[in-house]
């Protein structure tokens, strides 16, 4: 070798070395199957750190082994202008799912987005109120960026110089081929500060990914069983009276009800608020709770964080507030302690201790016109833009801990959440009112550890009233948000007979409802989540066309099949909801057979269907084998303890399994081991009937069975 060589080689050497130790990455695998990566300087407040929540070591430990997904070497930091650039590596034929509650688009790859908590504008740019920063590859692994800054990821759009695997070179003014979106193999990820915390979670399957994420933030919530009843949500200056009067009317038109909510006007004052009842409208707020708590009715209060300078708390938070204020009420940096102790205390006082529910904890997301600006400072020193990404883990984490303390679950609404949250009881709402969205808001959930509702307010038909509530039906929580409409079920006399059918079906799903949500906390699986989580769905990002006419647009996108209007709903089900105007739609069936669920008839396997529903039905299949227990009709969840009769469904020619969940569905007894698993059995006997059995109740455990029977639906 020529010593210039040499020199040349030598050079090389080095610089391949020091681009490895200039890395930094520091590797820990801090649970089974999660691996954290530690670069420069992180910062001490993250998102994890904001919600604060213990990783479930031992159920991750029961997942399936898997090693490290991705090459080690092939992830990359640097650091500049006191920020991170990270980036990983993609493969040619992988997808990208996640990046927190999108309402357009499931698949990621490709995108570019600045995730900033917000209230979602109709463009899935980032900006929401969940803009998680985890994503999910079809490869089956998942990662997640745990930082409380507004971060810009380029999900594979950007192409590098020195791409392993680098696009075709195309020349535009001949090749048909030719693409304005060539092919990027990596994410890439700025971080405005001096180092990073970030996550790697093994697969081997996409879900387990989301499983591992879910685990690790604690598992997912675990509602009470009331939380999967209906609930109302009233005129924001009803009085108590009003809101008695509303529950009686429910219960004698025999519409199920398990919560009613109340808008703004329950408080003195709101905008900015003062956290107490008003004397007018409320003059016994105890009685009151307590009067619809013996109806089975519980209250769920709405409130957003904003202090009123007229609230007695007020001169007690002050000092605790940031320098600017939202619609001039105090923000309180829930961050410090104290903070948290005057403002929390005020609920236990006034809401918690008499028998309030929940909360409803509302414009915690933004929009930037009203929310503190960036420009805001926090006594804890946290910047304005930490706080805004942790504001919503900070309220549920904070609330949540106050019923925790009294035994009592809680389950309510919030309109920002971000990593971490998974273990926290809200579900995520917006003023979008887009069904379509909603439903794609709804499959995204499934990816980022939040809950997700498509709310019911008001409709301009009986047709789309029916459509909508459906839709929520099939959802984390069964909402009418009537408090500006004033809509109730029997609005629409033409369909409030299916309207009542639909909410008496979500009633007597709760056993299945209740053990999915199970699963979510044990095991990880989100409930209600993505088609392509679902074995036997084509995962890959099919290219369907680039019709990139050059003369008309040199830039059009090609065009990837997405499917965004169908989700499973647990274990069995698959739900192709229909939207106002619809009666036939297409559905795409995984490998294995498929039944209907309202009449157990096959409908297809591994194919594309075509489904007309009349309007009285949501169209809900149900996988081969799969065993749906149902309680009978009722208006009100069953309270601890009590024990409701069961028809066990079970669909199609394979046998059936499943593990029935149980507790007593209000308390936390379950974190002491009072809860039971029983096996549920289909078998076909040798006579070709079928037979079901129910493991017996373990001695000492909670059994809230009453008696069981049969419906083997497919015959
Ligand atoms: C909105 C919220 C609505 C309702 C309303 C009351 O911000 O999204 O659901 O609660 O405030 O003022």
């Amino acid at each position: 070798m020529k010593p210039l060589n040499r020199v040349i080689v030598l050079l090389q050497f080095l610089l391949i070395t020091l681009s490895v130790s200039a890395q930094g990455l520091s590797w820990t695998e801090v649970a089974p199957g999660v691996w954290k990566a530690v670069a420069g300087k992180p910062e001490a407040y993250n998102l994890l750190t904001a919600a604060d929540v213990t990783p479930n070591k031992t159920a991750l430990a029961r997942l399936e082994k898997a090693p490290f997904p991705l090459l080690r070497e092939e992830i990359k930091v640097r650091f500049q202008d006191g920020k991170t650039y990270l980036r990983l590596p993609l493969d040619r034929t992988e997808q990208l799912y996640g990046f927190g509650l999108n309402f357009q688009t499931v698949h990621q790859r490709g995108k570019i987005l600045q995730l900033h908590v917000d209230h979602y504008g109709k463009s899935d740019n980032g900006r929401t109120h969940a803009p998680v920063p985890f994503y999910v590859s079809s490869k089956g692994y998942g990662v997640l960026i745990n930082s409380a800054r507004y971060l810009d990821i380029y999900a594979g759009s950007a192409v590098r110089k020195d791409s392993k695997n680098p696009p075709e070179l195309k020349d535009r003014n001949t090749d048909k081929t030719w693409s304005a979106r060539p092919y990027s193999d990596a994410v890439e990820v700025l971080i405005p500060a001096a180092g990073l915390e970030f996550y790697v979670f093994a697969g081997p399957s996409p879900l387990d990914a989301v499983r591992r994420f879910n685990l690790f933030n604690g598992g997912g919530t675990l509602p009470p069983r009331w939380g999967l009843g209906f609930t109302q949500r009233v005129h924001r200056l009803y009085t108590a009276e009003q809101v008695l009067g509303e529950a009686r009317e429910f219960e004698e038109k025999g519409y199920p009800l398990d919560f009613i909510g109340l808008e703004p006007g329950w408080q003195s004052k709101s905008y900015p608020c003062t956290f107490e009842w008003d004397k007018g409208r409320f003059p016994e707020p105890e009685r009151f709770v307590r009067e619809l708590l013996s109806k089975g009715v519980r209250i769920n209060l709405w409130t957003n964080p904003y202090v009123s300078p007229e609230a007695s708390i007020y001169p007690e938070i002050a000092p605790f507030t940031a320098s600017h204020t939202v619609w001039v009420g105090a923000v309180p940096d829930l961050s410090m302690p104290r903070a948290r102790e005057v403002l929390f205390s005020k609920f236990e006082q006034d809401h918690v201790r008499i028998g309030v529910s929940g909360y409803k904890i509302d414009e915690v997301d933004g929009y930037d016109s009203y929310l503190w600006p960036d420009v805001a400072t926090f006594p804890s020193g946290h910047s304005a833009e930490q706080m805004r990404q942790t504001y919503g883990l900070l309220v549920q984490k904070h609330t949540f801990d106050l019923f925790r303390k009294n035994n009592t679950r809680t389950y309510g609404l919030v309109r920002a959440s971000n990593a971490g949250g998974s273990s926290f009881p809200y579900v995520i709402y917006n003023d979008n009112y887009s069904h379509e969205d909603f439903i794609t808001a709804l499959i995204n959930s499934g990816y980022s550890g939040v809950l997700w509702t498509p709310e019911v307010r008001a409709s301009k038909t009986g047709e789309e009233w029916l459509r909508r509530m459906q839709t929520v039906c099939f959802s984390p929580m069964a909402m009418i948000n009537a408090w500006s409409s004033g809509t109730r079920p029997w609005s629409f006399p033409e369909v409030a007979e299916q309207v009542k059918q639909m909410a008496q079906l979500r009633m007597q799903m709760m056993p299945y409802w209740y053990t999915e949500f199970a699963k979510y906390h044990y095991q990880g699986t989100p409930p209600f989540r993505s088609m392509n989580l679902e074995a036997g769905f084509g995962q890959e990002a099919r290219k369907e066309k680039n019709s990139a006419s050059l003369e008309e647009n040199p830039y059009e996108e090609a065009v990837t099949r997405e499917v965004k209007d169908q989700y499973m709903a647990g274990e069995y089900l698959l739900v192709a909801p229909l939207f106002t105007g619809q009666s036939t739609r297409k559905v795409i069936l995984p490998k294995g057979r498929w039944y209907d669920f309202y009449t157990g008839t096959f409908v297809g396997n591994g194919e594309v269907i075509s489904v007309t529903a009349d309007l009285d039905k949501i169209p809900v299949f149900v996988k081969d084998g799969g065993i749906i227990p149902l309680m009978a009709p009722r208006l009100h969840a069953p309270k601890a303890g009590e024990r409701v009769d069961m028809e066990i469904r079970h669909y199609g020619q394979k046998n059936g399994k499943y593990l029935l969940y149980d507790d007593d569905g209000e308390t936390f007894d379950y974190e002491k081991g009072r809860y039971s698993w029983r096996e549920i059995k289909v078998e076909r006997q040798p006579d070709g009937q079928w037979k079901g059995t129910l493991a017996v109740a373990e001695p000492g455990k909670p059994n809230s069975v009453g008696t069981v029977s049969w419906r083997f639906m497919t015959q």
